[in-house]
């Protein structure tokens, strides 16, 4: 929806006024490389989309900020005198854990109304709610009363972001979602080291190729789905790791593939230390594919793409039938340089593939992988050509 429209929406809902309106943005990302393992201090290379989270804004003199959503009927309320009340609501709870977060920090708000809309498909593995709490956050730090009493950089409210999710709407995520959607830029990926969330930008030269995402349409929820678990089980091979080998490391990445094979035979649980295996190894493989893609070589880096898809889909074991099939389709089409890589992307159980596909071959590329995979699984798929784009930021018109 453009500005206009937004604008034109806004005051129908909420009606007019002398104050301004004022519009954030913040992007979905796509992360190239390094699965699960943002949570275990590992490098992660996220770039952020185009595709991005709107929220127009506005003072309403209240002491309650109001929120709806352009597909959305209902507006949503969240006092800014209990904001956990908010904690429930099956939409709207992101955006009261951002103004808990930062309300904690020092930020003091006054009434606002809110109307969101966006161009990411939801629960699609692109990181939909990680793009509402960064237009929420940037809006809400250029929006509070005391606003030039505290800075918060970018980087910091991604921090905030991660707390919201970590502790107000019971997902245990790590930062990269946040950090990819605040810091995103034009063109390019993001190397992020998430232990010292030290990072660097590195362009994304793709020739005559283009990233091309494969939603598979089906759902998946974060909540739902198996992603605490996963957490649970690397907490427990750093446990493990760290009474092997007589140390207090805080990140399983802190250990190198060397190391863990050293005592693999030490290993009780082959599961657990098939989890750990996917995260070290995954590690190393960012390094490497980040210095394979900065050389320029697209071909190698498409291929460790695909062994990343392999570690993540039997040693970590988050793919699921309709991701595996999306793959699969994607790997019929390697021949004559059309396909150089794919794999899924975001936490997984349902989601997109990202997929390196030469830019004459996007059209022949969707007819056949979007048969293949409804052959094999009966659900439609939907595909989108990437555009790298910018973080989260206030939209001047
Ligand atoms: C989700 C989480 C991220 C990250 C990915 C998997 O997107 O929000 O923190 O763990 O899964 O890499």
């Amino acid at each position: 929806m453009n500005l206009k429209n937004l604008t034109e929406k806004f005051i129908k809902i909420f009606g007019e006024s002398d104050k301004k309106i004022r519009f954030f943005t913040s992007p979905g990302r796509v992360n190239l490389i390094g699965e699960h393992i943002d949570y275990c201090g590992g490098y992660v290379f996220p770039a952020a989309l185009t595709l991005s989270t709107t929220v127009a804004v506005r003072y309403n003199g209240t002491n309650t900020v109001r929120m709806a959503a352009t597909d959305l009927n209902n507006i949503y309320v969240c006092n800014l005198n209990d904001c956990d009340a908010a904690k429930n609501l099956n939409w709207g709870n992101y955006q009261a854990g951002m103004i808990k977060e930062l309300s904690l920090r020092g930020y003091k708000f006054s009434g606002m109304d809110m109307l969101f809309t966006g161009t990411l498909p939801f629960g699609s593995g692109l990181s939909s709610s990680a793009s509402i709490e960064m237009a929420t956050g940037i809006a809400l730090v250029n929006m509070a009363v005391n606003k030039n009493e505290i800075n918060l950089s970018n980087i910091d409210i991604a921090v905030c972001g991660k707390a919201c999710e970590n502790n107000f709407c019971g997902v245990n995520c790590g930062i990269m979602d946040q950090f990819a959607s605040a810091m995103g830029k034009k063109d390019h990926a993001i190397l992020l080291n998430c232990a010292t969330l030290d990072y660097e930008y590195i362009p994304l030269t793709l020739g005559e190729y283009v990233l091309v995402l494969a939603n598979t349409c089906k759902k998946h929820s974060l909540g739902a789905s198996k992603y605490n678990e996963r957490r649970a089980e690397v907490t427990k091979g750093l446990e493990i790791m760290n009474a092997l080998y007589g140390r207090i490391y805080e990140n399983l990445c802190e250990y190198s593939l060397f190391e863990l094979e050293a005592v693999k035979d030490k290993f009780e649980d082959s599961l657990i230390y098939r989890r750990v295996y996917h995260v070290i190894s995954e590690n190393e493989r960012v390094k490497t594919a980040v210095n394979i893609l900065k050389e320029g070589k697209l071909t190698e880096f498409g291929k460790i793409l695909c062994q990343a898809n392999d570690s993540i889909r039997y040693n970590y074991e988050v793919t699921g039938d309709e991701l595996d099939a999306m793959y699969d389709a994607a790997m019929t089409q390697t021949d004559d340089g059309n396909v150089l890589g794919s794999r899924m992307t975001g936490a997984g159980f349902g989601g997109c593939t990202v997929n390196i596909v030469k830019e004459n071959y996007v059209d022949k590329f969707i007819e056949i992988t979007g048969r293949l995979y409804t052959e094999k699984t009966g659900i439609a798929p939907e595909f989108y050509v990437c555009s790298i784009g910018d973080g989260a930021r206030e939209i001047i018109e």
